[in-house]
């Protein structure tokens, strides 16, 4: 874990844009964390009303919601109130709009740009309660190098 946090801290370092960061952060994320079976950002749209959340980079099968508004899903959750969210069950959370039927946990984070909610880094696992503690940590973690690339991009 602390590895794969190095090596995400190096990326950002060496990404010029946020573009390239997200992009890279969804293929280390996958290739090195074995229950990441889908990593991807949702961005809001600029200026859209009502705000919706639109796929960006991601790594894994394609979703049927490339386009999420803020009142569906635990993607919407997430990015409405500004807290992470983990559901252990996805299977028992009405909010979950399901993007493969393989998919048992799921994890959203916010990412802040000058303190607003800018998008979300989005990882579901095939395996239930996938994310721990740590896990949540180092999705902030990612988060919040994105975030801090946004703001000086
Ligand atoms: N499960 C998410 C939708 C996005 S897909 O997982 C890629 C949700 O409930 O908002």
């Amino acid at each position: 874990m602390e590895e794969v946090r190095n090596e995400i801290s190096a990326l950002a370092e060496r990404s010029p844009a946020a573009k390239d960061l997200m992009e890279g952060v969804c293929r280390q994320l996958h290739e090195r964390m074995l229950k990441y079976n889908w990593v991807g950002f949702y961005m809001l749209e600029p200026g859209a009303k009502p705000p919706m959340l639109v796929l960006e980079s991601f790594v894994g099968a394609m979703t049927p919601h490339t386009r999420i508004p803020l009142n569906q899903g635990i993607c919407g959750a997430a990015a409405s109130s500004g807290k992470t969210i983990v559901v252990d069950d996805v299977s028992k959370d009405p909010r979950y709009l399901s993007c493969s039927l393989e998919t048992k946990s799921e994890i959203v984070v916010p990412i802040f740009v000058h303190g607003k909610v800018a998008g979300e880094l989005d990882i579901d696992s095939h395996f239930p309660a996938a994310f721990g503690i740590e896990d949540q940590q180092l999705v902030q973690y990612c988060a919040e190098l994105v975030g801090n690339k946004l703001e000086r991009s």
